[in-house]
């Protein structure tokens, strides 16, 4: 076993944890692109967004240049109930792979809802609730933002319609039952209870649905009921303001022990968890304080990054969202139902996007079933069941730490762990019985949706 003189979990005191959360935008030379009418194709305005979000949550969206907002005390409050969260020294798991490499996890999973989600659900409904709306709508993929967005609802006394993605409402009924016991009403998408869930079933019968589908029944109830407004749970600058809670305290932790990573990496689904941990890191690199390899990490199912086209389109299969700029695989692409239903999603934070355009992360995928070797690897060792999103970070990291071994080199990896997988056991399942498949998306299957991508002049 390595020398010890780091504990195995690093916490920051309750005085030790962020008051403000940090706008990575603001030290970006290359800001994000806007997000565009898709009637007129100019940049949305703060009127033109607000009957769809809560105001703060515009002005915050909308913020390219003040690099520190405010956690205001009853989100700070909140968190104290879960936070700060553990950068766990893997040395186990170290010990296992017999790598020099130090490797250290983020671990976001401590919580009722199971992962990060939380961080920026408290966020919004607290937003909502000071704005005096009556509820919010949502849609879930997986269930870990449903549950976290019930679980903030609940304790602002707010209601929340959650549209699931009818896959995961399928094969996670407990989750469900969770966020009905939280409050929230749960309905799969696509439905017959919204004009766009009616199209898409009649377009597509027979889907198991998608995070795009999802998004927009919820952005129509929500647009159409007085008093509710949208929220999401990712993709969004505001989400991932709200989740830089995550690196800014993993940083903290790091400097008190002077460690400095080599590596981070974190899964893609939206960018949230991603866009959080890196912040504090990637503002250091923009400004060209230090310098840190970067990797987001997606599934080869849906591979945004690595096979997308960068460019303005729909953030929803409905067609009725704002567009953003961003890698897509097209919002008309619905990936085959693989076991991280929380990185199914065809587009990518035009954040992290404009980044990775001007080279300053990288990007890769994984398959599915060499994550679950991965999952099962860490959870042997290291005693936490992951989920299967947080388990492509895994992977890669587990990857890098044994080039390390063959190097001799004695990097510092750290990885975002999101989130626990113990609604995700009918996917272990499968795995453990040898069921488990790779289903990677043809050449032909990308491109016939990039063709249907909007056409919109260059801003
Ligand atoms: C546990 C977990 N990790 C990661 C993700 C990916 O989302 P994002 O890229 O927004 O962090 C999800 C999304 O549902 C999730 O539930």
């Amino acid at each position: 076993m390595a020398d010890q003189t780091i504990p195995y979990k690093i916490y920051l005191t309750e005085e030790e944890m962020p008051k403000a959360w940090y706008n990575l935008r603001s030290d970006m030379k290359n800001k994000p692109a806007p997000l565009l009418n898709p009637g007129t194709g100019k940049p949305l305005t703060a009127e033109e967004l607000s009957p769809i979000f809560c105001e703060e949550l515009v002005a915050q969206e909308l913020d390219d240049t003040t690099p520190f907002i405010e956690i205001p005390e009853e989100i700070r409050n909140f968190y104290k109930m879960y936070r700060p969260s553990p950068l766990v020294r893997a040395y186990c798991l170290e010990q296992k792979l017999g790598t020099p490499a130090k490797i250290y996890y983020k671990f976001e999973g401590n919580n009722t809802s199971g992962s990060h989600k939380l961080n920026s659900a408290i966020a919004q409904a607290y937003y909502a609730k000071k704005q005096g709306l009556k509820g919010v709508t949502t849609e879930t993929g997986a269930g870990q933002w449903g549950t976290a967005l019930s679980m903030a609802c609940s304790y602002f006394d707010l209601d929340c319609k959650v549209f699931m993605v009818k896959v995961s409402y399928e094969q996670k009924p407990f989750r469900r039952e969770v966020m009905r016991t939280y409050g929230a009403s749960v309905v799969p998408s696509p439905s017959e209870t919204t004009e766009v869930g009616k199209k898409i079933l009649a377009e597509h019968p027979g889907t198991t649905g998608s995070l795009g589908c999802a998004i927009s029944e919820a952005v129509e109830v929500a647009t159409k009921n007085p008093g509710y407004r949208y929220v999401l749970g990712s993709v969004l600058n505001q989400v991932l303001l709200h989740q830089s809670v995550i690196g800014l305290e993993t940083k903290a932790a790091l400097d008190k022990y002077g460690i400095k990573p080599d590596i981070i990496i974190g899964c893609a689904g939206g960018g949230s968890n991603l866009g959080g941990l890196i912040a504090p890191f990637m503002g250091e690199k923009l400004r060209g304080e230090a310098d840190y390899r970067i990797i987001a990490v997606e599934p080869a199912s849906c591979p945004s990054f690595t096979r997308g086209t960068y460019a303005y389109d729909f953030c929803d299969t409905g067609m009725i969202c704002p567009l953003a700029k961003m890698y897509t695989l097209g919002s008309s692409f619905i990936p085959s139902a693989n076991h991280a239903g929380g990185l199914r999603f065809h587009g990518m934070s035009s954040t992290l996007s404009q980044l990775y355009h001007d080279g300053y992360m990288e990007a890769t995928s994984v398959e599915q079933t060499s994550v679950f070797e991965a999952a099962e690897q860490f959870a042997r060792v290291e005693g936490i069941l992951p989920a299967p999103e947080s388990s492509h970070a895994i992977r890669v990291a587990i990857d890098e730490a044994l080039k390390c071994k063959e190097t001799g080199e004695e990097k510092t990896i750290v990885f975002g762990l999101t989130g626990t997988g113990y609604f995700d056991l009918v996917a272990y399942q499968k795995y453990n019985d040898g069921e488990m498949t790779d289903t990677i998306p043809t050449d032909e299957d990308i491109a016939a949706s990039i063709a249907k991508l909007p056409k919109v002049p260059e801003a």
